[in-house]
């Protein structure tokens, strides 16, 4: 197996899981260590993992390396929505140029693909409503991040139709968990706790996010690997949505301060105002469910990872708080 972006949040869990449930298969992880991206997420399977640090952009070495496999698992991706808006540049590359570059290699060679996509590329749904994407769900993206997800989804399709690649896709709401970087919402305000600092809020807070704890996302990227139908797209997601001020609020009181102690900070540009995924596909065909049904629950333990792994977030606090200093959020 080939696991692109393998050194980043959600790739490194789904290395840490891969090996648990599979000792017997034979990882390689490509990651370019991006400021987002640490070889050290991967120190507890660094045994069972063969690591290359390059680009997914990079078609000889990608050439290279899927000929060598079986199945490839696509994560690597710019993700953060707010760098997108600062520089677009790194997503359209990344994004788009290097799920190009993929594809190719996995036409010549005829592998398995997994593209791991977002909601994000549905655009959103008004607060006031019960509405909720669908596999059907026209493209209405909102941001550049969420704008070369989507040509990057739209690249696989076309693959799969025109040159019959063997490729699913799926479409995931929020995540959260260990190895979150501190430049996203739950590990940013959990972090901002620890240092004394106050979470940030963008503007009113009502903004509603549906929130999966990366290992029920990874659970069902490997339902879909082993016996997704080819060239189908399916959305994962929780149903457990929220608001950003609850979210804030209940970080605060789980980590024993006032609830309204953070702070309204400038908003965010074309924020989208809310995401819902209909994941009845996924449930009924393949089975799946989250585990994680008491978010509270998984959230305490997220705060805990954080509190317990200070090394791990600190060297990426600073800068990220000085970038965020520089845009008013
Ligand atoms: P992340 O930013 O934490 O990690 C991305 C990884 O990709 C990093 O290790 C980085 O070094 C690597 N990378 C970036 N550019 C690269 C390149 N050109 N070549 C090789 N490696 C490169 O991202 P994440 O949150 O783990 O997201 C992983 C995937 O899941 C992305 O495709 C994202 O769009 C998707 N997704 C994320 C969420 C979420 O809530 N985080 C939800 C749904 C879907
Ligand atoms: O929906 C899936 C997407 O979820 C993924 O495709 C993206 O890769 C991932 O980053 C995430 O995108 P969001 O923009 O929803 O996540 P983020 O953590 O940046 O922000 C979540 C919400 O919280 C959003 O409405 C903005 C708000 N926010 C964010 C930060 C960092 C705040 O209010 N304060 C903050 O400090």
């Amino acid at each position: 197996m080939l696991v692109t972006g393998g050194a980043g949040f959600i790739g490194s869990n789904f290395v840490h899981d891969t090996v648990r449930r599979h000792p017997d298969v034979e990882i390689t992880v490509l990651d370019a260590l991006t400021y987002a991206g640490s070889q050290s997420n991967l120190d507890p399977v660094a045994d069972q993992v063969t690591f290359v640090h390059g680009d997914i952009c990079d078609a000889e070495l990608v050439d290279k390396l899927v000929a060598g496999t079986d199945v490839l698992v696509h994560f690597a991706a710019e993700s953060h929505v707010d760098n997108s808006l600062n520089d677009p540049s790194p997503f359209i590359k990344t994004n788009i140029i290097g799920t190009f570059t993929l594809l190719e290699a996995v036409r010549k060679h005829d592998k398995r693909m997994h593209h791991i996509s977002t909601d994000e590329v549905f655009g959103d749904l008004p607060l006031d409503s019960v509405d909720q994407f669908t596999e059907e769900t026209a493209y209405d993206p909102s941001s550049p991040y969420s704008a070369s997800k989507a040509g990057s989804d739209m690249l696989v399709r076309a693959w799969a139709r025109s040159y019959g690649i063997a490729a699913t896709l799926s479409n995931c709401a929020n995540n959260y968990g260990p190895y979150q970087h501190v430049e996203k919402l739950i590990p940013r305000q959990i972090t901002n706790v620890l240092i004394g600092d106050k979470p940030k809020l963008y503007g009113a807070g009502e903004n509603v996010r549906e929130w999966t704890h990366v290992d029920d996302h990874n659970d069902a990227v490997h339902r879909i690997i082993a016996h997704g139908r080819i060239g189908e797209t399916y959305l994962i997601g929780s149903g457990d949505e929220r608001s950003n001020k609850q979210i804030i609020e209940k970080i605060l009181t789980l980590m024993g301060e006032p609830a309204d102690a953070y702070i309204h900070v400038d908003d965010r540009p074309g924020h989208d105002l809310r995401y819902s995924n209909d994941s009845t596909k996924i449930r009924t065909e393949l089975g799946w469910q989250p585990r994680y049904a008491d978010f509270d629950a998984g959230l305490a333990a997220t705060i805990d990872w954080y509190r317990d792994n200070p090394t791990w977030w600190k060297p990426q606090k600073s800068r990220t708080e000085a970038t965020y200093k520089l845009l008013g959020r």
